[in-house]
């Protein structure tokens, strides 16, 4: 009987490390410093994206006066949606996700760059100010037409 309860105690132990040596590494490669991740953002089912209130319909939505939350997805090899539009002259906060593997988020010419892991939400902002077409590529290899992986910000006046 004790023995039988010492295994029980073994065994959960062991999980619980497997389970916070995976989440060690998980955060090594998406924390902060390397990649403007939010840690407060709630994760994602990437099988399940269908089925997101946030990423089902990958969309630009007003949030406020001037204030913009676009719902991206980053897949092989490309966004959705593309092109993403804003009007000029507003802050836009980008939620970015992936439905399979690691994928870059960098609007060319700003310091916006994050990594995008499967499971989680990048969270980013940038001023639209100006209007023009932005380029979006990724930075992540993720695959056989990864340097052909490219979006388009639009900032419409
Ligand atoms: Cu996606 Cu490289």
């Amino acid at each position: 009987m004790h023995i039988h309860a010492y295994e029980k105690l073994w065994l959960a132990a062991s999980i619980l490390l497997i389970l916070l040596l995976i989440g060690s590494v998980t955060y090594g490669a998406v924390g902060p410093g390397i990649a403007m991740v939010s840690d407060t953002e709630p994760a994602v089912d990437a099988g399940a994206l269908d089925e997101d209130d946030r990423f089902s319909e990958p969309r630009v939505e007003r949030v406020g006066e001037n204030e913009y939350a676009a719902y991206v997805v980053a897949f092989q090899f490309g966004f959705d949606p593309d092109p993403i539009v804003v009007p000029e002259d507003s802050r836009v906060t980008f939620y970015v996700t992936s439905r399979d593997v690691i994928h870059g988020f960098e609007v060319v010419g700003t310091n916006a760059n994050t990594m995008v892991v499967p499971g989680e939400v990048s969270e980013l902002t940038v001023e639209a100010e100006e209007p023009g077409e932005y380029g979006i590529v990724c930075n992540e290899y993720c695959g056989a037409a990864h340097h052909s992986m490219e979006g388009k910000l639009e900032v419409v006046s």
